[in-house]
């Protein structure tokens, strides 16, 4: 198979394009053919060897993201067959062919492409897992999702939307606010410039927001806190900016506060929640924001443009 890996970690120097040997599916893994996969932060972190991320293999090949059309199935898998469209979470899929459990492969709804697919199952998974499984978002309620331009973002206001939400962003760009607008949020406010308890108390009312959807930390943790309305639940999938957070432990007894993080869910639960997610797609409702796409080739301007941040939803690579 042709695939983008690095051998170590450091700069876009160290990755490479080319060669290696073909997945081999064992009884439970489906072989697909990657038609669309796509960048996660993560990969720039293992690259870099940041975030405490070490290679995984000899030949360390990113990604977690699959759309694209089955090749070959293990012994024991009856649920997809050669040949379906399918999209899928597995490993190693900066690749033109990639393995997934079959438990986490299904089929890429009607009418969705790939690269729509291949942007889907690591960022709107958790997204969808943090609002709908862990802070079970309700009609009627109001959601601030945090950084709206990134993978997690831009699919959680879409999924806080079709569940009936109100939805208050960030971003740090006026072009990033404009397109959370333009996906969802009523409002977007600058979470560098601007004071965002103050921004979410006036739209709503002085009361605050049911829910935070974040995946930023530090930076925004005494905000998002203070942005929640009295028994308002706090849920975080990721800390991009810095993991530690300052706590006002009155606020939370006071308020009524719950903070949640995403977890590691198995492999049942989030296939509950993908099965969930592409019904939204399918539907309409939730439509992946696709920022950029590349060739396998230009796997270093991939890695460059999630460096730089200045992208909104999703960078998609078709090998
Ligand atoms: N738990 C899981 O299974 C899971 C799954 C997916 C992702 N994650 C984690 O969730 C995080 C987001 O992933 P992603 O792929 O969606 O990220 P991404 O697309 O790379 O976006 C990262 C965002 O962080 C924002 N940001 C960076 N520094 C900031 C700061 N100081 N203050 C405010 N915002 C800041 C940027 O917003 P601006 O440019 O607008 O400032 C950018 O939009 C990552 O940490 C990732 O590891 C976890």
């Amino acid at each position: 198979m042709r695939a983008a890996y690095h051998e170590s970690q450091g700069g876009l120097d160290v990755l490479r394009v080319g060669e290696l040997p073909d997945p081999e599916p064992g009884p439970g893994d489906v072989l697909v053919r990657v038609k669309a996969t796509s960048m996660d932060r993560v990969d720039v972190y293992w690259r870099e060897g940041s975030h405490g991320m070490k290679l995984r293999w000899p030949q360390h090949v990113g990604g977690r993201d699959i759309a694209g059309v089955v090749e070959a199935v293990g012994a024991q898998v009856t649920s997809v067959a050669p040949g379906d469209r399918v999209v899928a979470s597995g490993e190693r899929t900066h690749a033109s062919l990639a393995l997934a459990p079959a438990e986490l492969t299904f089929p890429l709804p009607d009418g969705v492409g790939f690269e729509a697919g291949g942007a889907t199952p690591t960022a709107g998974r958790s997204a969808h897992q943090a609002l709908v499984e862990k802070a079970q978002i309700q009609s009627g309620e109001t959601v601030l999702v945090m950084a709206a331009g990134s993978g997690v973002g831009s699919f959680g206001i879409q999924i806080a939307r079709a569940m009936g939400c109100r939805v208050i962003a960030t971003a740090g760009s006026a072009d990033k606010r404009v397109r959370a607008m333009g996906v969802g949020a009523e409002l977007a406010v600058d979470h560098y410039n601007d004071d965002i308890v103050s921004a979410v108390r006036e739209a709503t009312d002085g009361r605050g927001v049911d829910v935070v959807l974040d995946h930023v930390g530090t930076p925004v943790f005494a905000a998002a806190v203070r942005s929640l309305a009295p028994e308002g639940r706090f849920v975080t999938c990721g800390v991009t900016a810095g993991h530690i957070g300052e706590l006002h432990l009155g606020q939370l007894f006071v308020k009524g506060i719950t903070l949640m993080g995403v977890g590691r869910p198995d492999n049942q639960r989030i296939a509950a929640t993908m099965r969930g997610l592409l019904a939204m797609i399918g539907q309409g409702q939730v439509d992946p924001v696709i920022a950029a796409v590349y060739g396998l080739d230009e796997i270093a301007e991939a890695h460059r443009l999630m460096e730089s941040s200045d992208f909104f939803g999703k960078i998609v690579l078709v090998p």
